[in-house]
This record gives structure tokens, sequence and C-alpha cells, in this order.
């Protein structure tokens, strides 16, 4: 089984093929990645402090044939010789999600391919099956630029969302952080660099939700607290902005591990059966040191397995979503979404639980 997949929701215009090997047992997944090109869009926003949803859609129309030939031909697959083409149809920016599914309209009415439209988010919390064969039932952390949710991940299709943010997305916090510190886009790892040097004791910035039963998160008011403080010493020294994104840093984490300590315990309950759950992280946010080593300390402590994808595939790419396109031909449910579906910008991955009132829908991509 070969899928193209194709990845414009955001600000990087992706495509990837990935296969599997039909011979191999069912019950052990063998997939390979046979190409995986990630166009980064960042010099294009750099200048604006963020995503410029506009410029990213023209971005997206230039780049992306380039792009699929490219992942073809690193594949040595031809196009006649995929099963389906995959495409992120939604949750993201309209303009680049319509770049994106229409290509791959047009390629797959070409080919005569099957179209799989895809929900990105479903790409993310699939990738660990891709990477590293895992079972359902786990548990997921989506920490990026647009999302802050923790999903459980009980089969190809089956998710249930168990918190949210209220507000900002912990990314957009990280990067309204280093925006107001005057650090370049995009923040968080250069908030991460700078904390490196700095004192996570000096400034007592509140733990968001920290105790609440409630399992949601939030980081407006963390931001408005990081902003106080700065306006309160300024002008900022270099060691200034250090302790302020130490103290940020440490904040995010400790109320992060209050949250999904939370969910694990839930997990607990709801699967008693799993000898050893997993807990997954995926997003960019996942590549930072303090927040992985929280959540590694808490996964120990519960007995989880902690499952962190390489980076690469952490971040929004393509190989996901051909990879979603082959858990969908497997399952059976390829033909939900085909040829006639329509870009949506916002597209809960579990349409049960209701959406809350403002839930994280600032960000590029709520
Ligand atoms: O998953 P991603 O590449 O794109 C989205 O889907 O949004 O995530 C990008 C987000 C940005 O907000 C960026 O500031 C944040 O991930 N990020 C980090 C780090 N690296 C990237 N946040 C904290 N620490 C990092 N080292
Ligand atoms: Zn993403």
């Amino acid at each position: 089984m070969r899928v193209l997949g194709i990845e414009t929701s955001c600000d990087e215009t992706a495509a990837s093929v990935v296969a599997l090997d039909g011979a191999s047992a069912p019950e052990i997944l063998s997939p390979k990645i046979l190409s995986n090109v990630v166009l980064s869009q960042i010099e294009e926003h750099a200048a604006f402090g963020g995503v410029v949803p506009e410029i990213a859609a023209r971005a997206h129309v230039e780049a992306l044939d380039g792009i699929v030939e490219a992942a073809l031909a690193d594949s040595s697959v031809s196009l006649d010789e995929v099963d389906a083409i995959a495409a992120t149809a939604g949750p993201g920016l309209v303009g680049g999600l319509i770049v994106g599914l229409m290509t791959a309209k047009a390629i797959a009415a070409a080919a005569n391919k099957p179209l799989i439209a895809i929900n990105h988010l479903e790409g993310h919390a699939l990738t660990a099956r891709l990477t590293d064969g895992l079972d359902f039932p786990y548990l997921l952390l989506l920490v990026s630029g647009g999302h802050t949710q923790i999903v459980a991940v009980r089969g190809v299709g089956d998710y249930q969302r168990w918190a949210t943010t209220i507000d900002d997305a912990l990314g957009e916090a990280f990067d309204k952080t280093a925006k107001m510190l005057g650090l370049p886009y995009p923040g968080g790892p250069n908030v991460e660099k700078a904390a490196a040097g700095g004192n996570a004791g000096r400034f007592a910035f509140p733990r968001p939700m920290k105790g609440s039963a409630q399992p949601d998160f939030s980081f407006s008011g963390l931001k408005t607290a990081v902003r106080q403080a700065a306006t309160a010493i300024a002008p900022l020294s270099d060691q200034d902005v250090a302790d302020i994104c130490a103290s940020f840093q440490a904040a995010v984490a400790d109320a992060l591990g209050d949250r999904v300590g939370r969910a694990l315990a839930r997990f607990r309950q709801e699967f008693p059966n799993q000898a050893k759950p997993a807990l997954v992280v995926a997003g960019g946010v996942a590549a930072n040191r303090t927040i992985k080593a929280t959540l590694e300390a808490l996964c120990s402590e519960a007995g989880f397995a902690f499952v962190a994808p390489p980076q690469k595939l952490c971040t929004d790419n393509a190989a996901m979503i051909a990879w979603a396109g082959i858990e969908r031909l497997r399952a059976g449910i390829a033909d939900e979404n085909t040829a006639d579906f329509v870009p949506r910008s916002r597209w809960p991955l579990d349409s049960v639980s209701a959406p809350l009132v403002g839930s994280g829908r600032r960000g590029a991509k709520a």
C-alpha cells in the first residue's frame, strides 16, 4: 500500500510518500517513509512575528507542485504506483487548505486514484503508530502553535478529546511571550534558549488551572502576568529577559504536568486492562526540553511509557497525512471523506465533545 500525502494547513508546504508492506503480519505495522519533503515558510512570516494567512496561501500555491514532484522523485514511486492521495482538509488556515486539497483532487482525478481528505489532528494522533507501531488505545498530548489538547486515541477514527485550551494554544503563549520580550519569531525555541541562562525562581507566575477538577488548559492569564512583570521592570536587561523566560517556562511545565497527571489517572480508570499504557506527545512545543523532562518524570512515576516521535514527525509534515490515509484504507473507512469534501478551517477530531466557549480559537490554526 502506498499513499501520497499533502499538507498545507499552516506555514509548511509538505508532501510525502509512505508505504506499508502488505506481506507483513497485519498485527505488526512496518511502514516505510519513502520520502518526506517539508518546506517551511518561517522566513516569509518572520518580519510579521507570526503566520500571515494570505502570505501562507500564496507561498503554498507557488511551492506545492515542486514539493509534490520532489516527494515522488525521492520515493522512486510513480503516481501510477500510489494507491491513493491523502490531503489535509482541515482544521487550519482556509487559504492553504484550499490550495492543498484542490491540488490533491486534481492529481487524484488526473491519475484516476481515490482522494482521502484527512483531519490534520488525526495525522498528529496516529503518528506514534507510524514511528513506534503503538497499539490502541493510548493518550495523546498535542501541543502546537494552534492546538493544546489531550485526546484518548481509541482506534482509527475513534478519538475522544479529554481536554483543550479555553483560550490560547501553548505554542501561541510561547510566541506571544517572545514577542513581548523582543525575541525573534518563532518564539518557542528562542524562549527556551533564553531560559537556559535564567533564574526560574525570580518571578512567581501563576500555574493556570493547577488543581482544578476541570481537565482543560488556559494560558492567557499567564501571558498577562508576564506582560505585567516585564512592564514593571522595563527597560529589560538580557538577564531580566532570561529570568522571565525561565520563570514562564517553569510555570508552563508545572501547569502542564498537573493537567496531564489528571489525564493519566483517568486513562488508568477507563482502560484498566492496559498493562503498559502510553502517553504520546506531538506538536512543536514537545521539542522543549523542560516540558519533555517534566512529562517524562510524570510518566515514569505513573507507570506510563513516554513516546515522543522524532521532532521532524512531531511538527507539521505530510508523512503523517499519508500515514493517516493508509490507516483509513486499512480500516475500510477511506471513503468517508472523498473528492467532494470541502475544506474546513474548524474541524474537531472528536465531534462528540462540544466545543468550549472561546476555546483556543485565536491561533493561526485554531
Ligand atoms: O507543530 P508546530 O511546528 O506547528 C503548528 O502546528 O503550530 O508548532 C509550532 C509551535 C510554535 O508556537 C513554536 O513557538 C513552538 O511550537 N515551539 C516551541 C519550541 N519549538 C517550537 N515551544 C517551546 N519550546 C520549543 N523548543
Ligand atoms: Zn500541526
